[in-house]
């Protein structure tokens, strides 16, 4: 399962399979301004600096430009990471809203990575 890394804070969040870059950062107690969210709005524009993604359902030409798809822009309520990703937020400010939902995000992470490891760790 993938993790999202935001630069430069390098705060990382866990996220589930099929989740969204925004879905997953929501879930994980965090914050920041979005429209529509449902690939119609083009404010949620994040930069994606590495890893990979796909779009859960098509993007309009009109909301990801050509040039945009291949220069890291990013439509975080449609990209669903494929591969471990860092992402820079633009003219958004990430807010951490939810104290306990990070926390929760935060075991669930170190559990997925220990049991990569091989390892179990039960507390
Ligand atoms: S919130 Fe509208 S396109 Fe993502």
């Amino acid at each position: 399962m993938p993790n999202l890394r935001i630069h430069p804070t390098g705060e990382v969040v866990h996220l589930e399979p099929g989740d969204t870059i925004l879905g997953g950062l929501f879930k994980a107690g965090y914050a920041y301004t979005v429209g529509c969210r449902r690939g119609g709005c083009a404010i949620c524009k994040v930069d994606l600096l590495e890893g990979e993604f796909a779009y859960n359902r098509p993007v309009a030409d009109s909301v990801i430009t050509e040039e945009e798809s291949t220069d890291g822009t990013c439509l975080s309520c449609r990209a669903v990471p494929v591969s471990d990703v860092t992402i820079e937020m633009r003219d958004a400010c990430l807010r951490l809203v939810n104290p306990f939902l990070r926390q929760i995000n935060e075991k669930a992470r170190q559990r997925a990575e220990a049991l990569a490891a091989g390892t179990t760790n039960k507390e």
